[in-house]
């Protein structure tokens, strides 16, 4: 029996052969010390991926996915770390060491159970509201009744009813599951008395669940209106996380699809209210804004990647329009252009574009459940069949405002606001009419608005190019370089044993924390790994949490093949080079920055020479250090 979990690892890492493993998943072929075959994790056409039995790695040269053994089970399986070593000590008949007992096992048992459990505290609620055996049923039913919400929907949406008394639900549940389990899964509370109390009381239960229909947490709106908050949320938890979960998406998902386009709102009720009238293709986030997360989950429905905001029309549903726009675009920026216009004339295929922003806002100042229950739902879908693209929107809500700007220094005022917008249109044509438009309206002449264009773009890419020339390159310089110091580690045939090169680096710092964590890492562990395998090893294992370190290895691995083969004294001076090399792009950069200093130092400040002066004397100093070493 293996004495620690450790060790079991160790174990287990010491039977897995690298080219077994891959083989069954991945035909492979021998060429020279390595196997090629088709990558499991992209649409590969011609063998890129690789199997180095000698390091016990496989990485891909096409996407780059890259790890051990045990990651590439982790990934093809789709499997904890844990999970893949139970799997394996039971494999190699090998047993578990004592106490750690199947943690992988229990942690899937904890999640099933809190499965359970949401899903029946969601019926019992449920079952509570539609046969009125809490105290306060009929009060809800009459609540939601005015609300639009009859029958039907409160079955469809197995919305229900949390009474008032403290303990309810705990009476009901205690007998199957543990206070543990229903203290995860956000149910019940400590009580200052010492026991436990429901923790949804007087509420109307609104049950959350994932894209799969599985029930994983509760949204609960308050009952009265003294009630504080108005909605109170679980907590996540192992089976919930809110800033990846869509509310209604198990039901809207096939009418996104359909449809090809979301439409986001803000509030449980929107969707459930829209849903019920037939807008199908509608989600919002639980009791969070929008985060990117978010939007990846909704774009694996939409090919075109239309997403409508259909928000609130107060001004603070206005800024989660423009913020929610923001998070949008930052998950397709790079995949291609946002659709920034409607070519009537032009037929265009439907993945021209990266995705596609548009905003529903109805002029009635209603959010979308008032808005299907009072005005209707098919006035409704006019506003999404109309809905305008979001640079639209931006530049009308602008315009609309131009009237309580009247002084020319009010007009400039204006025109600074209008003019970034302006600026993202990338079409020419479509810019350049825009801006005519945008004159007109403002009664101003064209050409002073494009004078203003051009100087905010120059500003602009002045700024952009800065920002490049300062933190990038040089970081990149710097990160390579730290890169390559760590890299020497893993160079297999060395001359220089792991001691010899951790004394010569020396207390070298590294700017970047996971080059940081890399480095305490390796040196935790290079006087009980015997070899730049066993190393490699130890590595993937130690970031199998952290995939930001553990994405740094491939890349440190490939590094180090340029420095196979050197001798001795070769290998030294490549150590010592890097070092130099680092020491100094941080001077550089130090030096950098005190020239920023200096040039900010306004002239007419009586205590300018003096500061300027001593700023030069230092950036002398940093100059001559840097060129010593
Ligand atoms: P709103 O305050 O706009 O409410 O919150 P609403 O949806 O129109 O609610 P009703 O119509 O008065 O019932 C929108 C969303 O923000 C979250 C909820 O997800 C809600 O649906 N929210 C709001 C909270 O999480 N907590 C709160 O106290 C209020
Ligand atoms: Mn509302």
């Amino acid at each position: 029996m293996a004495a620690t979990w450790e060790e079991l690892v160790k174990q287990i890492k010491e039977r897995l052969d690298i080219v077994d493993v891959v083989s069954q998943t991945v035909a492979l072929k021998k060429r020279g010390n390595n196997y090629w075959g088709l990558c499991p994790f992209h649409k590969d056409k011609n063998p890129s991926f690789t199997v180095t039995p000698s390091m016990g790695i496989y990485k891909c040269f096409s996407c780059g996915e890259a790890g051990d053994a045990i990651s590439f089970i982790m990934k093809t399986k789709n499997q904890e770390f844990r999970e893949v070593i139970e799997d394996y000590a039971e494999r190699f008949g090998l047993e578990l060491p004592p106490h750690s007992h199947s943690k992988a096992h229990e942690s899937k048992e904890v999640k099933q159970q809190l499965l359970k459990v949401t899903e029946i505290a969601a019926m019992f609620y449920n079952d509570l509201l539609l046969r009125q055996k809490a105290d306060n049923a009929e009060t809800a039913l009459k609540y939601l009744t005015k609300r639009g919400i009859g029958t039907d929907i409160i079955k469809k949406f197995h919305l229900g009813i949390a009474p008032k008394s403290f303990t309810t639900l705990y009476d009901e549940l205690r007998k199957d599951f543990s206070n543990v389990i229903l203290e995860q899964a956000g149910l019940i509370l400590k009580s200052e008395k010492g026991g436990y109390i429901d923790r949804f009381r007087n509420r109307v239960i609104i049950p959350i669940q994932n894209e799969n229909g599985q029930f994983v947490a509760f949204g609960a709106r308050a009952l009265e209106s003294d009630q504080n908050p108005k909605y109170l949320n679980s907590s996540d938890s192992v089976i919930y996380n809110k800033s990846k979960i869509l509310y209604g998406l198990n039901y809207a998902k096939d009418a996104i699809k359909e449809e090809d386009g979301a439409i986001l709102m803000e509030g449980y009720f929107d969707v459930i209210s829209s849903q019920a009238h037939g807008i199908e293709n509608c989600v919002a986030s639980c009791g969070t804004s929008l985060t990117t997360d978010h939007v990846k989950l909704l774009s694996r429905y939409t090919k075109s990647r239309r997403i409508y905001l259909s928000f609130d029309t107060d001004s603070a549903g206005q800024k989660a329009t423009a913020r929610g726009a923001q998070i949008i675009k930052e998950v397709f920026q790079g995949l291609g252009d946002i659709k920034q216009f409607d070519e009537s004339y032009i037929p265009t295929s439907s993945d021209k574009y990266s995705c596609e922003i548009r905003v529903i806002c109805p002029p009635e100042g209603k959010d979308p459940d008032e808005f299907v229950r009072s005005v209707g739902a098919d006035a409704y879908k006019e506003y999404v069949k109309n809905a305008p693209l979001f640079i639209d929107f931006q530049i009308n809500s602008i315009l609309k405002t131009k009237d309580e700007y009247k002084t020319p220094q009010e007009k400039a005022k204006f025109i600074s606001k209008i003019v970034p917008v302006l600026s993202e249109i990338k079409n020419n044509i479509i810019r350049s009419e825009y801006t005519d438009m945008v004159a007109q309206t403002l009664g101003i002449e064209s050409s002073v608005l494009q004078t203003e264009l051009k100087n905010f773009e120059r500003a602009n890419i002045f700024q952009v190019e800065r920002i490049i020339k300062n933190v990038t390159k040089n970081d990149t310089i710097l990160q390579k370089a730290q890169k390559n110091l760590l890299s020497v580690f893993l160079v297999p045939d060395s001359r220089l044993t792991f001691a010899q090169i951790s004394e010569m680096i020396g207390d070298v710092q590294f700017d970047d924390e996971i080059l940081n964590i890399v480095k305490s890492t390796i040196d935790k562990s290079i006087y009980t790994v015997n070899n730049v395998k066993e190393l490699i090893a130890f590595l993937y294992t130690e970031f199998v949490e952290n995939p930001q370190a553990q994405s740094v290895l491939p890349e440190l691995v490939q590094m180090a093949e340029a420095y196979q083969g050197l001798e001795e004294q070769d290998f030294a001076n490549v150590i010592s080079e890097t070092i130099a090399k680092i020491k100094k792009c941080r001077h550089d950069k130090e030096v950098e920055q005190i020239r920023k200093v200096y040039k900010r130092i306004d002239d007419d400040d009586p205590e300018a020479l003096k500061i300027q002066i001593q700023l030069r004397d230092k950036i002398r100093n940093k100059i001559k250090k840097s060129e010593m070493n």
